[in-house]
């Protein structure tokens, strides 16, 4: 606990509002999370090289040379893991620092827009100007912005008469504080996350340092995920782990693509409750069970669904 911003550490009913969850970094369980995300190393390395730069160079370069807000913004279609890359990014690097005593306080933008007119406009300033900065003042901070649409909201988007001012306003109130804190803290990094990019702000998305758009995963990162999944449950129900060697298990990988990571894991989940017998006891679920599973999952959660 720290002398300056002892709420942070205090109960999560304590939390400063808009904030429901503050923990010290690193955390080994969000580096569990990290690893469990498929998908192109590049891409998790493009991630940790940009977040540590936010803590090496911002403190030693002027703004006017290099106008870093420390933001990072990972966008993509809901379930491809872009909440959970975020906190085990956070959780990476505080761990390049090894000794550093990082801070990761997770945003409920939700909890902010009220129904109250002025009030989200107060609710956001607060939360930035109070605790956000309190924090940043303590160490290194990372904060992440968690479907951030619903604070940045596109206002070009937006009819005046449709949607409150409010909302117009919370928007200006967080880009004025983004740059007032990235002004003051070079220690601080923001990681948002958005499922419906086109509804961020302009203004917000510019102030990025890095847009990462997270995809579906790919062939190989499918049957990767199947196979973690698999091998996951395997560890409680020892059939589940020999699905991996059924002659249907590449069958039902073929048909995993099109599906984001989540609702691949969801897939098996169905598999094991493809009759009252096998949810009794997983360990009767086969390959058909798995394919008949994956071949319903495409056609109710795939790609061609989301498209309508
Ligand atoms: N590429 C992936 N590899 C492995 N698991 C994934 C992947 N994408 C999503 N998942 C799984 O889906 C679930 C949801 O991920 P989450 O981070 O909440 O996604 P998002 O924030 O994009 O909606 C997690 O359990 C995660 O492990
Ligand atoms: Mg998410």
């Amino acid at each position: 606990m720290t002398k300056n911003a002892p709420h942070l550490q205090a109960h999560e009913n304590d939390l400063p509002k808009g904030i429901h969850r503050a923990r010290a970094l690193p955390d080994p369980a969000l580096g569990a999370l990290w690893d469990s995300i498929i998908m192109d190393e590049r891409v998790k390395s493009q991630l940790l090289s940009q977040a540590v730069l936010n803590f090496t160079m911002r403190s030693k370069v002027d703004r006017t040379v290099i106008p870093l807000h420390g933001v990072i913004l990972l966008t993509g279609e809901p379930g491809t893991g872009k909440t959970s890359l975020a906190r085990g990014l956070a959780h990476r690097t505080a761990q390049a620092f090894s000794g550093g005593r990082f801070r990761l306080l997770e945003v409920e933008p939700h909890t902010l827009t009220s129904s109250a007119m002025g009030k989200t406009q107060k609710a956001v300033s607060d939360l930035f100007s109070q605790a956000i900065a309190e924090a940043a003042m303590t160490g290194p901070t990372i904060v992440l912005l968690d479907e951030v649409e619903t604070l940045a909201v596109d206002r070009s988007r937006l009819s005046l008469d449709a949607n409150p001012i409010d909302i117009h306003r919370a928007t200006d109130a967080v880009l004025v504080q983004l740059d007032a804190l990235a002004d003051r803290f070079p220690n601080l990094l923001f990681l948002a996350t958005s499922n419906f990019p086109e509804a961020v702000d302009s203004a917000f998305t510019s102030r990025c340092d890095l847009v990462v758009r997270v995809p579906l995963p790919g062939k190989e990162a499918c049957e990767q995920i199947l196979r973690d999944c698999l091998a996951g449950v395997g560890r409680t129900y020892p059939s589940v782990a020999r699905l991996v060697s059924s002659p249907l298990f590449a069958r039902c990988a073929a048909e995993c693509v099109g599906l984001d990571g989540r609702a691949i894991r969801k897939m098996v989940a169905n598999a094991l409750a493809a009759t009252t017998e096998v949810a009794m006891d997983p360990n009767k679920v086969t390959g058909e069970h798995l394919l008949a599973a994956a071949q319903l999952a495409k056609v109710s959660r795939g790609e061609g669904a989301k498209r309508k």
